[in-house]
């Protein structure tokens, strides 16, 4: 959970200036959704502010992708009840992709009466008129739309660097993973016209931004829903001749749509980083097609190969799911297989969570907890060794990094990435932040590498 954003407005307590706080939940979707709500926040004349016993609106910017990611909000917004009865004033909103299902919006109604607006990822650019609409009635408010209507261009974005950025590209998901909830809680696939996405990153670029990541659930099948179509492989050549953006990423990539012609644009681009996100869930060619993944180990393998031949210095990274139902020891064989062939540099890991109204919820062979806890374990204990295999290749290298922040632990330390996405730890001063440096790389750990700065 992140509940940090720069505001570009200062609190000034003499002014009773109001306060807003975020939290947010999920992915990166989300988080750029609390963004843009930021934004909306700041053009009200709201300040941002990490102080909840004082402020003046909480927004919870909730996840429905595990049943983890659900408990977690219900826990958090128990603990506001007493805040709110001390200081009835406090507005309290849920807003994400928990509010697209009724049941939830239902719970909430009961058992956590002292919310005042609910809504939902197809409707937060009404979140202004919410709060007003609040302000006048004191009643709670619910506007939740079950599909997305036309895109909304234009939106205020208060974002959280002022050096990278995320940049929306397409919204939703038509691929019906049978585990997943995604596809329902933001609606089908549209695209985003190539025209605004070039000029918001033009924009972004002459406010001196380095580094953008375009954002879509499957960013490969970008343009299909456009009148005219264009590929993500033609989206990234528009993006890449954008003067001042050093490095675009993108998230995430579907293994069945990785076209040749996107793996050649990713290696004449010299803006797009060395790094693919590119989800495999499982291994075995029977669970894969229960999941309705589209495309089996072997393909994934071969996409693997390709990327590592034309891109030899690519970092691959991926989603895994332990325990999907009927997996058996020879198919999680299969997973594990996956991973020593390809040598991740580093891999979300998730246990298999149950989630309703999906297709895999009604599946009767479902994994006990405790086979799916052993067989996680499993996966990690060959999974670490490998991402630190890749970590060492590292060492003694010098590499480019773009300083992002002081490490938590010790403010005379910097964290950045480099192209490959990898963390680094290196002493420096933080007027560093947010500039390219060169960072010899002394030691590799799993997650992480150590460095200094490479003054030559
Ligand atoms: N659109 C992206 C990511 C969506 S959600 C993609 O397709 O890759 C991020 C990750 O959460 C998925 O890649 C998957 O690994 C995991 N996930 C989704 N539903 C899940 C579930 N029901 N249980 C466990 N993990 C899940
Ligand atoms: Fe979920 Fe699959 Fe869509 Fe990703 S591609 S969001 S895993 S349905
Ligand atoms: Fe979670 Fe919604 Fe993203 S369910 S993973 S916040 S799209």
């Amino acid at each position: 959970m992140n509940n940090k954003i720069n505001s570009t407005q200062t609190v000034d307590k003499t002014k009773k200036q109001k306060t807003y706080l975020i939290s947010t939940w999920g992915c990166q979707m989300n988080e750029h959704d609390s963004e843009k709500m930021a934004g909306m926040l700041d053009g009200m004349g709201y300040a941002c502010t990490d102080d909840i016993q004082h402020t003046d609106l909480i927004i919870y910017n909730t996840c429905l992708v595990r049943e983890n990611a659900e408990l977690k909000v219900y826990g958090n917004l128990g603990e506001l009840k007493a805040l709110k009865r001390d200081r009835p004033d406090l507005i309290i909103a849920v807003s994400g992709c928990m509010m697209q299902k009724k049941e939830i919006r239902d719970i909430i109604k009961e058992k956590y009466s002292f919310v005042d607006i609910m809504f939902g990822t197809h409707n937060l650019h009404k979140l202004p008129q919410f709060i007003a609409n609040h302000n006048q009635t004191s009643k709670m408010i619910i506007d939740v739309w079950e599909e997305g209507g036309e895109i909304i261009e234009g939106l205020p974005v208060q974002r959280k660097y002022g050096f990278k950025a995320f940049v929306n590209i397409m919204y939703g998901c038509n691929n019906f993973c049978s585990y997943c909830i995604v596809p329902y809680t933001r609606g089908r696939e549209r695209s985003r016209n190539p025209k605004d996405i070039v000029n918001e990153v033009i924009k972004l670029s002459k406010e001196g931004y380095k580094e953008i990541t375009l954002l879509g659930q499957n960013v490969n099948s970008y343009g299909k829903t456009l009148e005219n179509k264009i590929s993500f492989a033609q989206l990234l050549r528009m993006i890449d001749k954008i003067e001042g953006i050093e490095r675009i990423r993108f998230m995430t990539s579907h293994p069945k749509d990785l076209s040749e012609e996107l793996i050649l644009s990713m290696k004449e681009c010299t803006s797009v980083c060395e790094h693919l996100h590119l989800p495999f869930q499982a291994g075995s060619n029977r669970i894969l097609e229960i999941m309705n993944r589209k495309y089996t180990k072997e393909k994934y393998l071969e996409h693997v190969n390709k990327l590592k031949k034309e891109i030899p210095n690519i970092s691959i990274t991926t989603d895994i799911i332990v325990g999907f139902p009927g997996e058996t020891e020879e198919d999680f064989e299969d997973t594990l297989d996956v991973v020593r062939k390809v040598g991740f540099h580093s891999a979300f890991t998730f246990l298999y969570s149950v989630r309703e109204g999906t297709p895999a919820e009604k599946m009767e062979n479902q994994v006990s907890d405790d086979v799916k806890r052993k067989r996680f374990q499993m996966l990690l204990d060959v999974l670490h060794p490998i991402n630190y295999e890749a970590n060492k290749k590292y060492e003694g290298k010098v590499v480019e990094v773009l300083v992002e922040d002081t490490s938590k632990n010790n403010k005379k330390v910097l964290s950045g990435r480099t192209r490959t996405n990898k963390l680094v730890h290196f002493e420096g001063n933080k007027d560093l932040i947010g500039t390219l440096v060169n960072v010899e790389i002394i030691k590799a750990k799993t997650w992480t590498l150590e460095g200094k700065i490479n003054e030559k």
